[in-house]
């Protein structure tokens, strides 16, 4: 049963509810690694990657990037190859774009300083309403609240909150009651608190409300039999399913050609073979030889099919369809900045999506199964069929003759 009404009052002095969540923090907060100090940059990068991974996950991600940027002088000096690099694998790219762009930005214009106001960080690319406040509370003390999904569903439980938390005006509701609980409280440990709280005890499908070191202020706790039905989720959409054939163009060098995809939107920036949706009525194979022509101005006489990687994103899943293709290497598009042919090692230095490395592993499997193996000069007598490159991969990227 929903709570009686919704309310924004409090169920006890709010000094009393921020004082019991502040001595539960102290006592039980996790030794992450963005909270060793505040620095800014450090307290940003951390906020950029938490907003779309979950804690446990983003901390090698933050360990790597900190490590690989120190500052945000060293971040903006950077390429944006070498982000990406590094981001591999965190997914939601456009991240590690925008964080590079606002680090040359701040660079060029602030010598390295972040801003120390909300509507100041607000103006910096990727960073929105809640990164904004996140930074200022935690980085800078200032008093704002500042509510990621964790702490929405704190706040909604708190206040027996029975509309949608995503609207605009519930969320500033929430904030106000927060910031009234907050009282007097240090704005960046209440709100790393409030955090902490959701991810520990307040979770999304089973709070351990026994846990609670305020559940005798909670809505939720007091008046639902199922304190998690709280905040009510609406229906989740399908992922959209994408069909794609991508083709593995290998010249005489072992080499393989690689494209980069446009900056922005998905997978913005990222490195991956020829390829493209299948369209509806269209065979896979049909896909492939389409796409070699538009994307590489090529027609091959043999494709090679290599089986399917599945690979599921956040927002969508993809089946990818791999073939094989050798060529002489002169193929009617010529290298660029963006496309071009590449060695082992020099596939291992790209940011690569995490399905095309699935592909760059069974291609690399499939390799290894027969190719190249004292098999005299012409690579194509000794390709492996796909139905022997079920073995356990030898090598991860273009064959032995292609290592520098
Ligand atoms: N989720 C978002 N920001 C966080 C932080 N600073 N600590 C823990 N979890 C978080």
């Amino acid at each position: 049963m929903p709570p009686r009404s919704r309310s924004s009052e409090v169920l006890r002095p709010p000094d009393a509810v921020a004082q019991a969540l502040l001595g539960w923090y102290r006592r039980h907060r996790r030794a992450l690694p963005w909270r060793r100090n505040r620095e800014p940059y450090r307290v940003w990068v951390a906020e950029v990657l938490l907003q779309q991974t979950r804690v446990a996950q983003a901390v090698p991600y933050f360990e790597r990037f900190v490590t690989e940027f120190p500052t945000l002088t060293e971040l903006a000096a950077s390429p944006l190859d070498r982000v990406l690099k590094i981001w591999q694998g965190a997914g939601y790219y456009a991240r590690a774009r925008h964080l590079h762009a606002a680090a040359r930005k701040l660079a060029t214009e602030r010598g390295g300083e972040m801003p120390r106001t909300v509507p100041e960080l607000e103006e910096l690319p990727g960073v929105g309403p809640y990164i904004a406040r996140a930074v200022a509370a935690i980085a800078f003390d200032l008093p704002v609240i500042a509510l990621e999904a964790n702490g929405l569903r704190v706040a909604a439980r708190w206040t027996g909150e029975t509309d949608d938390v995503r609207r605009p005006e519930v969320r500033a509701r929430l904030e106000r009651t927060l910031d009234a609980v907050r009282h007097d409280a240090p704005a960046g440990e209440f709100n790393e608190a409030v955090m902490e709280l959701g991810e520990t005890v307040c979770g999304p499908d089973r709070p351990h409300c026994s846990d609670c070191p305020v559940s005798f202020a909670c809505r939720a706790y007091r008046e639902l039999e199922d304190p998690g039905a709280l905040p009510r989720r609406p229906a989740r959409r399908p992922r959209p399913h994408i069909r794609a054939a991508v083709v593995a163009l290998i010249d005489r060098r072992g080499r393989w050609w690689v494209q980069r995809r446009a900056p922005r939107g998905l997978l913005g920036g990222l490195w991956e073979f020829p390829g493209g949706k299948i369209e509806t009525g269209e065979t896979p194979v049909a896909a492939a030889r389409r796409e070699l022509r538009e994307e590489c101005g090529l027609s091959v006489r043999r494709l090679e099919p290599l089986g399917v990687v599945r690979h599921a994103y956040s927002h969508f899943t993809v089946e990818l369809h791999i073939f094989r293709a050798r060529t002489s290497g002169r193929i009617g598009t010529r290298a660029t900045s963006n496309r071009r042919w590449v060695t082992a090692s020099e596939w291992r230095g790209l940011a690569i999506p995490k399905a095309t490395e699935k592909v760059a592993r069974r291609l690399a499997r499939a390799t290894a199964g027969r190719a190249f193996r004292g098999s005299g000069s012409h690579p194509d007598r000794s390709i492996a069929s796909p139905r022997t490159v079920d073995r356990p991969p030898r090598v991860r990227a273009p064959g032995p003759r292609s290592r520098p």
